[in-house]
Order: C-alpha cells, then sequence, then structure tokens
C-alpha cells in the first residue's frame, strides 16, 4: 500500500493522484484521497484501480490546497470501498490514512465505541480517526498567539496508545494548515519544495516535486505547515532534522518505449551486470581479495556459519548465494524463509553472519527477523552485534536504519512487482560476497578466481544476446501456452533455484499454477501429475549435473510432457530431446543462473502479456509487504 500527502499552494488533488499513480506498482485493490476545504473533509474512495477514484473525484470541485492520498493492499477487511482509506472520526473531523498494522486496535475499538465512537469499516485503521478525536476533545483548542499544536498533541497521545508497526498521515477539518506524520516502523519521507511539502511511503511518489527528502525514522512526529517542517519524538520533544538530496531521477519511473515495466527491466539486466561488475570488481590496491565490498576485514574473521534470511524472489537469489558460498568459500550456511526464522531461529553464536536480503529493504517479515537477532544479540560482545549484514537495493531503506553493513545492489528502482533486474543485481552480490571470501580465506587459487571473474565479465553481453534471440521466441511459445493450466520447472545444483523462481514468476503475473523442483526429485511425488497438458521447463547446463537433468527430463518425456529445454545453443544431444529451445549461451556451470533466468523471465511475462493480464501489478500482490 501506499501513502502521499500534499500541503502548499497548488491543487492538492492533483498532486495526490499523480503521487499514487506513482505508488501503483506497489500493489493495490483500492484508493482513497481527503482533502480539507471550506472547513469540511472530501473524502472520496473508490474501489479497484485509481481510475475509479479519478473519475468519482472529477465530479467534485474542491480546490484544496492540503491533502492526504492512500493506495490500500487488504489486510484487516475485503478490499471495498467502505474498508478504503483515508478513515475518519464520527463526526468526520479527522481523517487518517495507514500502512501497517495496528495489532491492538480491537480493545481500542469496543473501548471507543463505549464512548460513544460510531464504526463503520472493518479496518485496523479506523480507530485512529476515533483516538485522535477522543483526545482533541479533552484539549483546549488553540490561541492564536500559542505556537503549540493540538492536532499534534492529540496524535502524540494517540500513538502511544497504539501498538504495532505503522506509518500514518492526518488532516483535519479544524486545523486547515496542519499535515501530520507518525512513523513507527513503516517507511514515510518528506519532500521539501518551495513553499509547499509532500510527504510519500516511497520517494518514486515526490521525486517530480523535489529531491529534498527527509526520511523519518521510527518513532517521530512530523509537522507541516505552509511555513515549514517540525520534528518530534513521541516524547514531543523537538527534533533537529535536514533534508538530503535524492540520487535519482524521475525517468527512472518512465516505461522508455517499453510495453510494460517488466519488459524494460528484463532488458536492463545487462547493465545491472556491468555496473555491479565496477563496482564490487574494483579493489583498493594491495588488499588480498579482488573485491571491494567496503565491508570491514573483522565481519570476515573465524566466520564458521551463515544464516540468511528472506522472502520471495529475495529467497531465491539467497539460495544461489548460499550454493557460492559453500562451494567457493567453503562456510556452511542455510537460507530460512524470514517469515520462519523468527519463531524458529537458529542457535546464535559468535562467529554466525547473519544477512537479510530484501531489494525493497522493507519487508516487514525480514525486517522482523532480523529485529528478533539483533535483540537477541544484544548485550553479548561486540562481535555479535557487529555480525549483521543486508543486501537491499534501497540502502535508505528500513533495513537500512537496522543493520549496521549494507550491501548495495545497483539494479536501480524496480516497479513492476515481478522482480527481475533486483534479482540479478542480488545475484551479482552474491558472486562477490562469495568470492571475497573464498579469496580472504584462500579457499580457492588466485587463478580459478580469475578465471571466474573473468566470465562475470563475459556475461552482460551474454545476457545481450540472449535477450536478442529469445525475444521472439519466447513470445511464439508464449502463444502456445497461453491456455496451459500447469507448469514444471526442473533444475540441479546451481540451477534448482532458477527452476523455482521461473515457477514463481509465471505463478505470480500470469496466475498458472506452476512448480519448482530440483529435478531428481520430480520422480518422487511430481511425476504423478505429468501428462500431455503438463508442459516440463528443464534447466540443463553442461557441467556436474548436466546427464542427470538430461535423464530426468527425459523421464517426463516418457510420461507424454512437452519439453522445453534452456540449455546452450547447438548443443546436439538436448535439440533432440526437447519439443523447445530456450538457447542460452555456453558459460561456465557456476554462472550460469544469471543467464538461465532471463529466457525464465520473458516466457512469463510474455504469456501473461498474451493472456493480457496486468503484467506489471498482478492481483493479490505488492512489490513490498509491509505487514508480517
Ligand atoms: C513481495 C513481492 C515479491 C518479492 C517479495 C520480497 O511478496 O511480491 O515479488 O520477492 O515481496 O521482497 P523484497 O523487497 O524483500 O525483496
Amino acid at each position: 500500500c501506499g501513502i502521499v500527502g500534499y500541503i502548499g499552494t497548488q491543487a492538492a488533488t492533483d498532486i495526490l493522484l499523480a503521487g499514487l499513480e506513482k505508488l501503483e506498482y506497489r500493489g493495490y485493490d483500492s484508493a482513497g484521497i481527503a482533502t480539507v476545504w471550506e472547513g469540511e473533509v472530501n473524502c472520496v474512495r473508490a474501489k479497484g484501480k485509481l481510475h475509479n477514484l479519478r473519475s468519482k473525484l472529477e465530479q467534485i470541485e474542491a480546490p484544496a490546497q492540503i491533502g492526504i492520498g492512500h493506495t490500500r493492499w487488504a489486510t484487516h477487511g475485503k478490499p471495498e470501498e467502505y474498508n478504503a482509506h483515508p478513515h475518519m472520526d464520527t463526526a468526520k473531523r479527522v481523517a487518517v490514512v495507514q500502512n501497517g498494522i495496528i495489532e491492538n486496535y480491537r480493545e481500542l475499538r469496543e473501548e471507543l465505541k463505549g464512548k460513544g465512537h460510531q464504526f463503520v469499516s472493518e479496518t485496523d485503521t479506523e480507530v485512529i480517526p476515533h483516538l485522535i478525536a477522543e483526545f482533541l476533545k479533552n484539549l483546549p483548542p488553540s490561541s492564536p498567539s500559542s505556537s503549540s499544536s493540538p492536532l499534534l498533541e492529540a496524535i502524540r497521545q494517540a500513538v502511544n496508545h497504539l501498538q504495532g508497526a505503522f506509518a500514518i498521515a492526518v488532516i483535519s477539518a479544524d486545523y486547515p494548515d496542519e499535515l501530520i506524520l507518525v512513523r513507527q516502523q513503516a517507511p514515510l519521507a518528506i519532500g521539501f519544495g518551495q513553499g509547499e511539502f509532500f510527504c510519500a511511503s516511497d520517494t518514486p511518489a515526490i521525486v517530480a516535486y523535489t529531491r529534498a527528502v527527509l526520511p523519518l525514522e521510527n518513532g517521530e512526529i512530523a509537522r507541516l505547515t505552509p511555513l515549514g517542517v517540525e520534528i518530534y519524538n513521541f516524547a514531543g520533544d523537538r527534533l533537529k532534522k535536514q533534508p538530503r538530496l535524492l540520487n535519482f531521477n524521475p525517468a527512472m519511473v518512465e516505461k522508455q518505449g517499453f510495453k510494460h515495466f517488466m519488459l524494460k527491466e528484463i532488458h536492463e539486466q545487462p547493465g545491472v551486470v556491468r555496473t555491479s561488475l565496477d563496482a564490487y570488481f574494483n579493489p583498493a590496491e594491495s588488499t588480498e581479495s579482488p573485491i571491494n565490498l567496503g565491508l570491514p576485514a573483522d565481519l570476515y574473521t573465524d566466520l564458521e556459519q551463515i544464516q540468511i534470511v528472506a522472502c520471495g524472489t529475495s529467497w531465491h537469489a539467497a539460495l544461489i548465494g548460499k550454493y557460492l558460498i559453500e562451494q567457493l568459500a567453503g562456510i556452511s550456511t542455510q537460507v530460512h524463509y524470514a517469515s520462519e526464522y523468527r519463531y524458529a531461529p537458529s542457535p546464535v553464536t559468535a562467529n554466525t553472519l547473519i544477512i537479510g536480503v530484501t531489494q525493497s529493504g522493507e519487508t516487514a517479515d525480514t525486517l522482523a527477523a532480523l529485529a528478533m537477532e539483533k535483540e537477541r544479540r544484544q548485550g553479548k560482545e561486540p562481535k555479535y552485534q557487529a555480525r549483521l549484514l543486508g543486501i537491499t537495493n534501497r540502502p535508505e531503506s528500513s533495513l537500512g536504519h537496522l543493520v549496521p553493513h549494507i550491501i548495495s545492489t545497483l539494479a536501480g528502482i524496480e516497479i513492476s512487482v515481478a522482480g527481475t533486474k533486483t534479482f540479478t543485481a542480488q545475484l551479482m552480490a552474491f558472486y562477490a560476497l562469495a568470492l571475497d571470501l573464498a579469496a580472504r580465506r584462500q579457499t580457492v587459487s588466485k587463478e580459478i578466481l580469475e578465471k571466474i571473474i573473468n566470465g562475470l565479465r563475459q556475461i552482460p553481453k551474454e545476457i545481450e544476446a540472449t535477450l536478442e534471440s529469445q525475444e521472439r521466441l519466447t513470445e511464439h511459445l508464449a502463444h502456445e501456452f497461453a491456455e496451459t493450466q500447469d507448469f514444471i520447472f526442473i533444475g540441479r545444483g546451481i540451477n534448482f533455484p532458477i527452476a523455482l523462481e521461473g515457477a514463481l514468476k509465471l505463478k505470480e503475473i500470469s496466475y498458472i499454477h506452476a512448480e519448482g523442483y530440483p529435478a531428481g526429485e520430480m520422480k518422487h511425488g511430481p511425476i504423478a501429475l505429468l501428462d500431455a497438458k503438463v508442459p516440463v521447463v528443464a534447466i540443463a547446463i553442461p557441467g556436474s549435473v548436466y546427464e542427470k537433468v538430461i535423464s530426468n527430463a527425459q523421464e517426463a518425456k516418457a510420461r507424454d510432457s512437452r519439453l522445453i529445454g534452456v540449455t546452450p545453443v547447438n548443443d546436439g544431444e538436448a535439440a533432440e530431446i526437447f519439443n523447445d529451445l530456450l538457447p542460452v549461451s555456453h558459460v561456465e556451470e557456476l554462472l550460469s543462473p544469471i543467464l538461465t533466468v532471463v529466457p525464465l523471465q520473458l516466457l512469463a511475462y510474455h504469456i501473461a502479456a498474451r493472456r493480457g493480464l496486468d503484467v506489471d501489478q498482478p492481483r493479490n500482490l505488492a512489490k513490498s509487504v509491509t505487514v508480517e
């Protein structure tokens, strides 16, 4: 979900709608806007896409200069208009939008009902405007001579009663010159313009207006007026803060001629690999490693174990990371779903490094797992606290505040919900990390290191070649599979996670049931599903498991499955067994995942596009899920 806010001299509704459009990519199922005009709150909400909201707003003439907007991804209550934000108090004087979850909303609601408040939605958010109104009732109204704000004070008192993780924006009909923001474990940033201020849960909504941005920290309240911005903590003490300039330009959030952001982002991958190579494989003079990740040496000393937490596509990148770290650096590594790790963590030791992987840096499950880990290391010797590392595409995110060390992935902003270039960028981070560890621990020779790095340097042009040859092939294949209902993806070794990722991409955007399996495991169950209606995509790259994958693929063919091979071009044997080929160049098996994932991304894309689906914003999904 997304939050936007505006206070200034322009028409707020247009700016709020434009901001919400930039947040559409994060996924939502309803939207709304509230403004203050002529002493009233005007609140307009609509189920479904933003154009529904836009057409409702066109019927209303309210040139307000202050307002808040929201796109909602349903958590508590169905995606219906009555559950959409903004929510208001009974007298309709206070309007609130919220991202996150108010955990104690049931008890608050009962308490407020007892005091005469009437509730009209099923959401947790609705308690907030009522609570604020309740506290406002008990405060003296502001006098023109006083600089203190009753609205700010009532909100401060209200948030001290809220439990959970939330970002909130509030306006009130009685305080038409104030926009109040609160951040508690869900992102919210302020944009500074000329005599106007913006706020948003994610910076793409602001960059068209200003690049001077101040991200709020947990436990902060901001009061925006036409005259300026004041920041306070939850105790009410004023804090001193300065905005900083974003390294970001509005063109990054345009489609640049591609039909969808996803297709544009798939095509950006050669550039992402080049940027990563330049940044990571560019060592300072006289170091023991050819890699420079900017991490302190003591993060690596005596390392015995690595635990990685992540979700979704990042979890798949982590599985490849595990393969690389174990095979190259010989450090035992486990990969956990972040949502599972939190409740069943591995034993903590001084020599265990924990890595959180999240492209957005805002996924609540991943943050919660890392916060838990940080807490249980507190009070132990410094080594424990230092061994927390984040891998993210948004170093300015909540993850950036949580962990002491970060590897920034260099994908640039990704708009499509289904991750593609951020996955590739995460793989590059893992190649760099595994090779850095291997160099420092001397687990592979200099010659081998050099060979791998030289191989990586060839990858961008190999991806370019793959993109060129595959665009038409996958489009053509997509035509034949537009009506298919089930897909199986198989791979082994370092390409097993790519089978998972190929299946996830297809599920996410085309709504076709797909499963990824280690090729050798297919005969232990999934083979029962196979017949002529279930195609099998096999990733078969010459190397340690090639022959095995080919025989597993043959087992599928014997059950009448149509076989699609992601395999090197001109490979005689492969060409014979596969019904269709998605050829990739010959590369070292160790480097192949960066290449084999590309045709699978294209296949998913073209199937979804052919089915006429909303590729960039698939149903029920959000770009970053900020609830656990
Ligand atoms: C959401 C998205 C997935 C993504 C996952 C993890 O569920 O729909 O596509 O892989 O979050 O996101 P992260 O930002 O933590 O990498």
